[in-house]
C-alpha cells in the first residue's frame, strides 16, 4: 500500500437528501494535505467549505470516496468509532467561539479533558499550560462575557488543543474579529503549526487571513482550484 499524505481525499462526494431533493455540495473532490502544514480554503457562500471541514473533522461522513487521515480510514469508521477518533485527533474552532457562557475560561478549556482518564491535578496542570500557550493564564477565572472577542477565540483555541489533537479545523476563526485581534489569532495558529507540528485546515473569506496559511485552495461548486499567492 502506498504512503498517503496526512489528509488524503480521493473522489470525495457528499450528498444531502431532503424529501425527493438531493443536494451535492461536494462531488468527486481530491485533496492532499501534508502533516504540519496550514491550508486555507476559500470560496463563495454555499460552495461546500463547511461541508468539507465537517468531513475532515469526522463530524459527518462522506457519501462516496476515500478519506484517510493520519493513516485512519475515516470514511469507513462506524458512528461510535468516528466520535472516538474525533475526540482524540481533532480540535474544532468556530467563528463565534461557542464557549459555554456560565463556565470560566479554565472550565471551558477543561471540558474536553473531563472525558479523559486524567485526574484533577493532571487536568489542572494541562489546562494552565494550555492557557499559558495562548497567553491567557491571567484570565483563567474570567467568564466569556468578561473577555474580548479575541480573548474568547484564544480560549476556544486552548479548548481545541488541550487534548493535543494532531489536526485543527477552523471555520472562519477571524470572521468576527477586528484586524488586530485577527492577526493575533493567525499568529497563534501559525505558531501551533511551526512549534507544535499541528496540521490546520482553515476556512476563510478574508484574503489577509488566507495569506497566513502555507497554501490557499478555492472551492467552487464542489471543485478545488489552487489560488494564486496574494
Ligand atoms: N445538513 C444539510 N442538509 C442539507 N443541505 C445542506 C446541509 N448542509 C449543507 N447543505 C447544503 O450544502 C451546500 C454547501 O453548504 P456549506 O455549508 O458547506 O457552504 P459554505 O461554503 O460553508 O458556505 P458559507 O460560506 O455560507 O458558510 C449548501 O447548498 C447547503 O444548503
Ligand atoms: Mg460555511
Amino acid at each position: 500500500m502506498s504512503q498517503h499524505p496526512f489528509i488524503y481525499c480521493k473522489g470525495l462526494t457528499k450528498s444531502y437528501h431532503k424529501g425527493s431533493n438531493t443536494v451535492t455540495p461536494l462531488e468527486n473532490l481530491d485533496l492532499d494535505v501534508e502533516e504540519s502544514s496550514f491550508l486555507a480554503l476559500m470560496g463563495p457562500s454555499g460552495s461546500g467549505k463547511t461541508t468539507l471541514l465537517n468531513l475532515v473533522a469526522g463530524i459527518d461522513s462522506p457519501t462516496a470516496g476515500e478519506l484517510t487521515i493520519g493513516g485512519t480510514d475515516v470514511a469507513r469508521l462506524s458512528r461510535a468509532a468516528l466520535t472516538n477518533w474525533r475526540a482524540n485527533n481533532v480540535g474544532y474552532i468556530f467563528q463565534l467561539y461557542h464557549l459555554v457562557p456560565i463556565l470560566s475560561a479554565f472550565e471551558n478549556v477543561e471540558l474536553p479533558l473531563l472525558l479523559s482518564r486524567q485526574n484533577r491535578s493532571e487536568r489542572r496542570e494541562r489546562v494552565m499550560q494550555t492557557l499559558e500557550l495562548v497567553g491567557l493564564s491571567d484570565r483563567a477565572d474570567h467568564r466569556p462575557t468578561e473577555l474580548s472577542g479575541g480573548q474568547e477565540q484564544r480560549v476556544a483555541i486552548a479548548r481545541a488543543i488541550v487534548a493535543d489533537p494532531r489536526l485543527l479545523v477552523a471555520d472562519e476563526p477571524t470572521g468576527d474579529l477586528d484586524r488586530e485581534s485577527a492577526t493575533q489569532i493567525l499568529d497563534l495558529l501559525r505558531m501551533l503549526v511551526r512549534d507544535h507540528g499541528k496540521t490546520i485546515v482553515m476556512v476563510t473569506h478574508d484574503p489577509k487571513a488566507a495569506a497566513a496559511a502555507d497554501k490557499t485552495l478555492h472551492l467552487e461548486k464542489g471543485r478545488l482550484a489552487e489560488a494564486p499567492t496574494p
